[in-house]
């Protein structure tokens, strides 16, 4: 194998002095092969537990498939499967007829929330890129989901503002720039009902938010976020190492 020219595997595997053995370094390309794999979790544990929970719909599969063809360098902002199969779950237990989405992406999320509506049920989905929502409008249409699912195109924080002042949310999900979380989320905790739950992604941010020396922008943010949501005697709160780190929060 070592002797195919420019054999991008070839340059990884080990040499008779490395110590890696073969399985060593498969693992490590399996890891890089599936980057939305749970934090901490082995390869093939992660596709352990995607296979023993609801398996990713058509339209979850064909969302990907398109945004790793039209998006590529975006795709890893998508929710993992466990994570679609979570959110479809908690928007059912919750019974949902109002919910509100932060980041739509290409629609992965906003098709499991959606998916899990009670009948009448309607989303609200709140994105800056008209590219990357198109995608996600084409398959709302595909999968019978658009007359459900209201995009407002422009900055979330206006489209917050801008929606009724009463506890009215059922269900939420932040999932946008970092830096606004704490807005977001304070535009959304008064507007979600006694019950109502907001999910907040990208909390644990690859472990970066633990590292002592890592002062970037967005790791900042998510840390700012995490203490205030951690202050914040509105909610019942719980951290899960789902995806990249997911708050859970119920109101009171
Ligand atoms: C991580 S992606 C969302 C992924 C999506 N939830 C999914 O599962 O595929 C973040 C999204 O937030 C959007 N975004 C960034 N800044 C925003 C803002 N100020 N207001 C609304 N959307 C914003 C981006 O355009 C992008 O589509």
């Amino acid at each position: 194998m070592s002797s195919i020219p420019n054999n991008p595997v070839a340059a990884i595997l080990p040499t008779p002095a490395d110590p890696r053995t073969i399985g060593d370094v498969l693992g490590s390309v399996l890891a890089m092969a599936a980057p939305d794999r749970a934090l901490g979790l082995s390869p093939e544990l992660y596709e352990y537990l995607v296979a023993h929970g609801t398996p990713p719909d058509a339209v979850y599969e064909a969302i990907r498939a398109d945004t790793l063809a039209e998006a590529p360098d975006a795709a890893g902002m998508q929710i993992g499967p466990e994570q679609y199969a979570l959110m479809t779950l908690l928007v059912r237990l919750v019974g949902v007829d109002l919910a509100v989405e932060v980041g739509t992406f290409t629609g992965s999320s906003s098709v499991a929330i959606a998916s899990g509506l009670r009948p009448g049920g309607r989303l609200i989905c709140c994105d800056v890129s008209d590219e990357w929502t198109r995608i996600a409008r084409r398959h709302w249409r595909a999968a019978g989901l658009e007359d459900r699912i209201e995009l407002r195109l422009g900055p979330a924080l206006d489209t917050l503002r801008a929606l009724p002042d009463e506890p009215l949310v059922d269900f939420a999900f932040i999932d946008a720039d970092k830096a606004g979380y704490v807005d977001y989320y304070e535009a959304l905790v008064p507007r979600l009902r006694p019950g109502g739950l907001l999910l907040v992604d990208n909390v644990l941010w690859k472990g970066r938010v633990v590292d002592p020396d890592d002062h970037d922008e967005r790791t900042e943010a998510i840390r700012r976020f995490n203490a205030h949501a951690r202050a914040d005697e509105r909610v019942d709160r719980v951290m899960l190492p789902v995806g990249d780190g997911l708050t859970l929060c119920r109101k009171r």
